[in-house]
């Protein structure tokens, strides 16, 4: 393989969490986590790393990743805004709350602002639809969203 991109602290983690996992597939979604929080995204060759370094076939590994919507194929910005919008989340006006997004950042669902401090997504159920509608930022959740507080969360982001 040519030159590795992932760091020793990626390595050494996943040999620490290796005993948890009865099977080097059910080690690929933590080493998928682990690839992305050091990248911030996970390329092909990211893709061909982690399955290499869990002994995998890299097609699984790119069959895996490509189902979840948490997994960044591409680069995102800084603070990387996933707007959920199914069915509890849209009931709740989530598609206006993207439109609402879209407009103070100037960018489409799918881009990143010029200066690559935001990224908008479009997502799926996040799992918090009893508090929707919901929007990740990152790791953190901010439930019970309206435009007021976009544009505070906004705010204080940028
Ligand atoms: S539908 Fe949005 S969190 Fe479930």
């Amino acid at each position: 393989m040519s030159k590795k991109i992932l760091s020793e602290k990626f390595y050494k983690e996943i040999e620490r969490i290796r005993p948890r996992y009865p099977t080097n597939q059910a080690l690929l979604l933590p080493a998928l986590h682990l690839a992305q929080k050091e990248q911030g995204w996970v390329s092909g060759e990211v893709m061909d790393e982690v399955a290499a370094a869990i002994d995998i076939p890299p097609p699984v590994v790119r069959e895996v990743i490509t189902f979840y919507t948490m997994y960044n194929l591409k680069p995102v910005g800084k603070h990387h805004l996933q707007v959920c919008t199914n069915i509890s989340c849209a009931l709740m006006g989530a598609e206006e709350l993207l439109g609402h997004c879209e407009k103070k950042l100037g960018i489409k669902a799918g881009d990143t602002t010029r200066d690559r401090k935001f990224t908008i997504t479009e997502v799926e159920c996040l799992g918090a639809c009893g508090t929707a509608p919901c929007i990740q930022v990152n790791d953190d959740y901010h439930e019970n969203m309206t435009a007021d507080k976009i544009d505070k969360l906004l705010s204080e982001l940028s």
